[in-house]
């Protein structure tokens, strides 16, 4: 872990101004005892489980909706398509990963074009009882209309049926709607550490709410 001041060890990556290491917060979640309100989408939106064949959709949907935020810069894997891609199929490949945890969200555009992929969400177990939310995103254009929390939602109501207690995940102290999103349903801050960014930000972080300095 990183300290904030002093004792991290000088490095030209670090000493950078650009590039300080970024503030996290490890969340957890009484999963047991958490009320868990509704998943239930707009009119179109539609559930897909997950399935093996769906790793290429959900890399393009990880990818597009991390692909311009710090996020993609601390996660070099994110950054790029084939990163998310690979990133996805050792995810699914790893003993720990929770498939009944994986899902998709789509919209339908009618019988003859195919639906669109909007949002995903990954889970892990992290421990006995423990899942940890691996990555959750939705694509920019679909935000703000519940998909996020409808993905949250589902995965730890059916992380929850198969016996897990608590819930934790990691996410950049900045992130305000990702943070906002899950003090909604209950998760409180349990460590704060610093994470370095391992790939050069350069122009793709167009998200201010997102700027390094931020989140320091
Ligand atoms: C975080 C993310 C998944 C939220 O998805 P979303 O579909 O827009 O979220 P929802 O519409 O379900 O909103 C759920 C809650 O998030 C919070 N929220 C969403 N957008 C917000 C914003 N712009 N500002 C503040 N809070 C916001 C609110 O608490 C909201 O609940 P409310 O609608 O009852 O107020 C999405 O912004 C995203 O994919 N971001 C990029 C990837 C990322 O950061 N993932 C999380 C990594 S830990």
């Amino acid at each position: 872990m990183f300290a904030r001041t002093g004792r991290v060890k000088a490095s030209p990556v670090l000493d950078h101004p650009a590039l300080p290491p970024v503030r996290r917060h490890r969340l957890e979640l009484d999963l047991a005892r958490a009320p868990l309100p509704g998943a239930e989408l707009e009119a179109r939106f539609g559930w897909r489980r997950w399935r093996p064949e769906l790793t290429p959709v959900i890399s393009i949907v990880l990818h597009e909706s991390f692909r311009s935020g710090l996020d993609a810069a601390l996660i070099p894997a994110l950054a790029t398509l084939e990163g998310s891609d690979e990133m996805v199929r050792n995810t699914a490949a790893n003993c720990r990963f929770i498939p009944e945890g994986a899902w998709l969200i789509e919209r339908w555009q009618g019988r003859s074009t195919p639906a669109l992929p909007c949002g995903a969400i990954l889970c892990i177990e992290a421990g006995r009882g423990v899942v940890q939310v691996q990555t959750l995103g939705v694509l920019p254009e679909f935000r703000g209309r519940g998909l996020g929390r409808a993905l949250l939602v589902r995965a730890l109501r059916s992380c929850r049926a198969l016996g897990c207690q608590v819930a934790q995940l990691d996410v950049t102290a900045c992130n305000r709607s990702a943070g906002q999103l899950y003090r909604s349903l209950g998760f409180r801050v349990r460590q704060v550490f610093f994470r370095r960014i391992e790939a050069a930000p350069g122009s793709a972080i167009r998200d201010p709410e997102n700027a390094p300095r931020a989140c320091l």
